[in-house]
């Protein structure tokens, strides 16, 4: 099984703009790798903060071998804990989500605040002291309405993406909207794949007829050309139109390339992904004055790749079960007082997604397989259509060799 130094050395003799080697998509120790250079240290987006919206809700995510609880206060601050009891380890919350008012084990009733302090815990003599058995924190925050997480005992630098999403997201009025509609897919495929699929539109025209209706597949439509310096013109258009109006649209992208922003339009008059590319929500969660505001595209890798269009909001969210198993959890976010069959219809709200989420899984699927069999080798990139493959295939490269030869692997040693 690869080891860190073999994973190290498959990278360096990587050829750039190819797919990568069979291991990177299926062999058991890259995977590992993958979860403990990677998965284990990133942030992670888990949660619209809106889907706890009261104190004492809580939702149960898992990620590789961690079971994390994320609730809100009563101070109405969200917090994350493991879900492990600081008595003899039983899970806390044994459902993925639900309202209690204080974090009851099941096991012996030790009794947990919902800041994690231990509150009671019966007979355990005078010597015993709680507030060393406090519940373990999770780094959590909350950006602008997106609650992300980070499993490693020091997490990277959250300030920047915190302020770039407060900008860009400040006309999605996230905090004040709900879930309308989530659904969750099992992709039998590398996370890695999922993303791959994300990150390109070459294979949209072949599959996905009803998001064909409304997105553009052009990838300089898109700002998807990694660098973002050959945005077509109409995406100059628009990002000018949207941000004279104070909604920030610019292409932006991290340093180590791990998020980015870009406000596209959709084609032609379309105002949202619906079959007649009319809006789907009438009582919009965003304050952009008008409705073909296009969609804000926004990736953070590892976790998530969301849009924010003029009426209504989707957040994907990435977890990776196995080397060849990806959870795709999809959650579509309305204005949290548009009602159901008045403001919008759920059907007309979900169906371009539910369908493109499943032909995307297809693909996926048969990548995988036939990236499975002997006969696979790398293959190359389109530069044309694939700039974004080619950026997550060196972002996650350099992330790798960063986080196995940098400062954080030289001193957990
Ligand atoms: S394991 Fe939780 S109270 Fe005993
Ligand atoms: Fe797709």
């Amino acid at each position: 099984m690869p080891q860190d130094s073999d994973v190290l050395s498959m990278l360096m003799r990587r050829k750039p703009a190819h797919s990568l080697a069979q291991e990177f998509y299926g062999d058991p120790g890259v995977f590992q790798v993958d979860m403990d250079k990677i998965w284990y240290r990133s942030w992670l987006f888990a949660i619209p903060s809106c889907e706890i919206p009261k104190p004492g809700d809580y939702v149960v995510h898992e990620v590789g071998v961690y079971s994390v609880v994320i609730v809100r206060g009563n101070d109405r601050e969200i917090r994350a804990f493991h879900n492990s009891c600081r008595h003899r380890g039983s899970v806390l919350c044994k459902t993925k989500k639900g309202k209690n008012p204080k974090l009851v084990c099941p096991y012996h009733q030790w009794t947990y605040d919902l800041d994690g302090k231990l509150l009671w815990a019966r007979d355990m003599g005078p010597e015993f002291d709680p507030s060393q058995h406090g519940l373990k924190q999770v780094h959590c925050r909350n950006a602008s309405g997106m609650v992300y997480i980070c499993l490693a005992d020091e997490a990277p630098d959250f300030e920047t993406l915190a302020a770039e999403t407060a900008r860009y997201l400040a006309p999605h009025d996230l905090e004040n909207s709900k879930i309308a509609h989530e659904s969750t897919i099992i992709e039998k495929g590398n996370w890695k794949l999922v993303w791959e699929n994300n990150r390109e539109c070459y294979h949209c025209a072949g599959n996905h007829p009803s998001l064909c209706r409304t997105f553009p597949e052009d990838p300089r439509a898109i700002g998807n050309m990694g660098d973002g310096s050959e945005l077509a013109t109409a995406l100059d258009k628009h990002v000018s139109r949207c941000e004279a109006v104070g909604a920030p649209s610019a292409y932006r992208i991290a340093e180590h390339g791990e998020w980015r922003f870009v406000r596209t339009p959709l084609l032609e008059t379309a105002e949202s992904y619906t079959m007649d590319g009319k809006a789907a929500v009438t009582r919009p969660n965003s304050s952009i004055p008008f409705k073909d505001a296009g969609a804000l595209l926004k990736f953070m890798y590892p976790a998530t790749w969301n849009h924010f269009l003029s009426d209504h909001s989707i957040l994907f969210r990435v977890t990776p079960l196995s080397p060849t198993e990806t959870e795709v959890c999809t959650k579509w976010l309305v204005h949290k007082d548009a009602v159901e069959g008045q403001d919008y219809d759920l059907k007309r709200l979900t169906e371009v997604w539910i369908a493109t989420n499943d032909e995307d899984r297809e693909v996926v699927e048969n990548n995988q397989r036939g990236i499975l069999t002997p006969a696979y080798q790398p293959g190359p990139y389109s530069e044309i259509h694939e700039g974004g493959l080619i950026q997550f295939s060196d972002w996650y490269s350099a992330t790798l060799i960063r986080e196995i030869t940098g400062p954080r692997a030289i001193a957990a040693e």
